[in-house]
């Protein structure tokens, strides 16, 4: 089973509330290798690149305007269906609605102000990728704790 990648963004709220150390060490313990990470300010023009699929929609002006709002920290996160791993770890949209346990669950009690952003496919992931880092921004390495976090037909670190 090939490695997937897939992009997050611990949004302006998880930034200004300091929670970046917190959420990025979930991640980390759950086993899922980060292999890009960079803090960066969100621009209308990029939001618009990034949401466009949402660009229509009535609630788009409160995306646009809390992406931008403050700094955000993007990361490119690789494992085993690392997607839908980090989807599940998330939670749905509200965290009124997210289960304890998942991150908008454990942290938020706001749809608006929910901390973060995990593709929500493949091809999205490969399309977000591409937006917020360069090839070069993203690197290949093998954990030397490779071995205990999952076994060899589950996983090809390295691979996409
Ligand atoms: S949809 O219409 O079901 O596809 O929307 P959803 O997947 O729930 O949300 C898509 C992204 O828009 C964000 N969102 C909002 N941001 C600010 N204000 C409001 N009211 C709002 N409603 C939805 C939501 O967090 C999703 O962003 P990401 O970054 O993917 O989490």
């Amino acid at each position: 089973m090939p490695a997937q990648r897939t992009l997050i963004l611990f949004k302006p709220d998880a930034v200004q509330r300091r929670l970046c150390g917190e959420l990025l060490s979930r991640i980390e313990r759950k086993g899922l290798k980060i292999v890009g990470l960079k803090m960066l300010q969100v621009t209308p023009e990029l939001s618009k690149k990034h949401y466009v699929e949402h660009v229509l929609k009535d609630f788009y002006p409160l995306l646009e305007s809390f992406i931008t709002a403050g700094p955000v920290v993007a990361l490119a996160v690789e494992g085993p269906e690392a997607v839908l791993v980090m989807r599940t770890m998330l939670g749905p949209t509200n965290g009124r609605q997210a289960a304890p346990g998942t991150i908008r669950g454990d942290y938020g009690v706001s749809r608006q102000m929910n901390l973060m952003h995990a593709s929500d496919s493949v091809e999205a992931a490969k399309r977000e990728l591409k937006i917020y880092f360069k090839p070069t921004e993203l690197l290949d390495y093998t954990p030397t704790l490779a071995q205990w976090v999952c076994a060899a037909d589950e996983l090809t670190f390295g691979t996409r």
